[in-house]
């Protein structure tokens, strides 16, 4: 059991990180460091009542200009998460939650009430979908955080973008609005684990952008990560494209992934809804 907030420090980014020795690993920042995806559930239901509660929470998150763009749809009929759950079969969670969700970045409700206020919404350009984005992902993430301080888990599922056009038919998304990521839910099945980060040394700049110590960085956190869990060598990607590697961390874990092309057809969605990328 780890003792201070440190000890949870420790846990998520290795020993050189410093700060929380001396506070005890309790509260709401130990449950920010300790917190982790879940994708097996309990076969027991969610209280409608407590799903209404993270919903407030979920939305009480900040949102630029107040303009309050982002908007949830509950999966709740059976027929229809099996449709959604269909298109994805790799990732069977998404069938078998107690509760799916899609976070959606929503600019069509500011264009209603333009409307409805007799007013021009004068913003046909990319910023106009990019507020919507970090809206739906600050609600999502806020919801996440309200949900494991109340004793779920969560795994938010970016895949449905793969079948974004799909997903917008079966959820019958209007205009201006589209699926951010759908959301899993449910009481965990298992403990579940800490997934180490990049270190602040990495991530953290001051006065200015400085990546000059990137590779000894990386080096290092994929050293760390597979002390902790070494990816098994049937689960390397691509071995006929990319060989086996004898050493496989995370970076040539992630880089194998993004070598390959997906969700070329997201743009085209966006512009299907409305928005000007440009
Ligand atoms: C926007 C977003 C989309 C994600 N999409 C998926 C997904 O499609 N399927 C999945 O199993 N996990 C998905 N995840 C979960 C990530 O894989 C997970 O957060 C990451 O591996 C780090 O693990 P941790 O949350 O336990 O720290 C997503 C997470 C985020 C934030």
């Amino acid at each position: 059991m780890p003792d201070t907030l440190a000890d949870l420090v420790t846990k998520r980014y290795g020993p050189e990180t410093p700060g929380g020795a001396d506070m005890p690993a309790e509260g709401p920042l130990a449950a920010i460091l300790d917190r982790r995806t879940h994708r097996r559930y309990a076969d027991r239901p969610v209280p409608e009542e407590m799903l209404d509660l993270l919903f407030a929470c979920a939305f009480s998150a900040s949102a630029k200009s107040d303009l309050q763009q982002a908007s949830v749809v509950r999966v709740a009929d059976p027929a229809l998460r099996a449709e959604v759950a269909a298109l994805i079969p790799g990732m069977p969670w998404i069938g078998t939650a107690p509760v799916f969700l899609v976070w959606c970045g929503d600019g069509r409700r500011i264009r209603r009430i333009c409307e409805l206020r007799g007013k021009p919404f004068a913003n046909d350009h990319f910023d106009a979908a990019f507020n919507p984005t970090v809206d739906a992902a600050l609600a999502m993430q806020t919801f996440i955080l309200a949900a494991e301080a109340a004793g779920l888990g969560c795994c938010p599922i970016s895949v449905i973008r793969n079948h974004a056009f799909r997903v917008g038919e079966l959820l019958g998304l209007p205009e201006w609005v589209f699926p951010l990521a759908g959301l899993c839910v449910g009481w965990p099945a298992a403990e579940g684990y800490i997934s180490m980060r990049v270190p602040p040394s990495v991530t953290v700049h001051t006065d200015r952008y400085d990546d000059d110590k990137l590779a000894a960085g990386i080096d290092a956190y994929d050293r760390r990560r597979d002390a902790i869990y070494s990816i098994p060598a049937d689960k390397q990607r691509d071995p006929d494209r990319y060989g086996k590697a004898g050493f496989y961390g995370w970076s040539e874990d992630k880089a194998r992934q993004v070598s390959h092309t997906e969700r070329e057809d997201f743009g085209a969605f966006l512009r299907r809804q409305g928005y000007r990328l440009d």
